[in-house]
């Protein structure tokens, strides 16, 4: 995505200017045009100009964007990152759920603290605008709930399964798609639509949700039965009550004519409720490293003060 990011500054001539840059084996600290970045990283890896922990400390950006690959249970390595970041006085854009999802209030604290933000839509969705709406809806109703599809993979082996396939046979037509990633734990487990519930709930209701307090239940052979009108969608859903918010994931049936059970393919959706909003759906987006970069773009242009 850190490719398809510097290409959109690239091709839209987004005034930005890039004052350094690091990937897992090297890191620059100077400033690069977008398209001599691209050229450095053409070669597979950056050079190793400095020590990558001291670029931000070197460049004090504005705003550090953090589009690292990330471990769910510690959120390193772009924790460690985006704590430098807030604590150096630079906003933190991000497409990474793992930190959000289990450091929300240590990291907005740090922001606080330094008179920062954190711009994150890229973390919930990539292109589907769910944190943009639950904000709006946040603002207009007292949101009790909210349900989604927000793991675009699950629908497409789900489809498989209905189709007679094993677990093992979706997942592999759906790594053989390229919809799968090489590990496709965090999805099949549940735990990406698990962590973007957790980021979309914290959004809405202004938690300090913790990705342990979700219910997980991940695919599995073993799925509720289906109903002649109904598709099995991984489902994560957010109650909240006068003293708690539940948290849960898990394959569920629901009918065809149920908002979620329109969703085809790899498209996302969340359906809030509200008591005077009724329903509200925001669904589809692209699912493509250039959509989330888009919606990184559009947080970083508004934490720069440029939208
Ligand atoms: N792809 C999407 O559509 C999408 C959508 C929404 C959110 N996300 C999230 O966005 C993040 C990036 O996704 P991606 O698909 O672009 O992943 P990716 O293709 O695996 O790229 C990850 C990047 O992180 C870099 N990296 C890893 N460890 C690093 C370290 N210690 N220091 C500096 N750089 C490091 C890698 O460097 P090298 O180039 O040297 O390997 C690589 O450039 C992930 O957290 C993902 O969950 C992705």
């Amino acid at each position: 995505m850190g490719k398809a990011f510097v290409e959109l500054i690239h091709e839209r001539r987004v005034p930005l200017s890039i004052a350094g840059a690091a990937d897992s084996r090297g890191a620059i600290a100077r400033e690069v045009e977008p398209r001599g970045l691209l050229e450095l990283k053409s070669s597979g890896a950056l050079p190793a100009e400095v020590d990558p922990a001291e670029v931000i400390a070197r460049t004090a950006p504005d705003v550090v964007v953090d589009l690292m690959s990330c471990d769910l249970d510690t959120g390193e390595p772009s924790l460690t990152t985006m704590f430098q970041a807030l604590e150096s006085g630079a906003s933190v854009a991000t497409a990474t759920k793992a930190p959000l999802a289990r450091h929300w209030a240590k990291l907005w604290e740090a922001a606080q603290s330094s008179g920062v933000s954190i711009g994150y839509a890229g973390a919930a969705g990539a292109a589907l605008p769910a944190v943009a709406v639950a904000r709006a809806l946040a603002r207009v109703d007292t949101v009790g709930s909210f349900e989604g599809v927000l793991t675009g993979t699950t629908t497409f082996v789900l489809e498989e399964m209905s189709g007679g396939a094993t677990l093992e046979d979706a997942v592999a037509a759906a790594q053989a798609a390229g919809i799968a990633e090489p590990d496709p734990s965090v999805d099949i487990g549940g735990w990406d639509t698990a962590a973007k519930l957790v980021i979309l709930a914290n959004t809405l209701w202004d938690e300090t949700l913790d990705l342990d307090q979700v219910h997980v239940t991940g695919l599995s052979d073993d799925l509720p039965e289906r109903d002649r009108d109904g598709r099995i969608r991984l489902i994560g859903e957010a109650v909240r009550s006068t003293d708690a918010v539940r948290l849960n994931v898990e394959p569920r049936t629901i009918p065809t004519s149920h908002p979620l059970g329109r969703l085809a393919g790899r498209d996302k959706g969340v359906l809030f409720r509200g008591p005077a909003i009724g329903e509200v759906m925001v669904a589809g987006g692209s699912s493509s490293p250039r959509g989330a970069a888009a919606s990184v773009m559009g947080d970083v242009l508004e934490l720069g003060g440029m939208r």
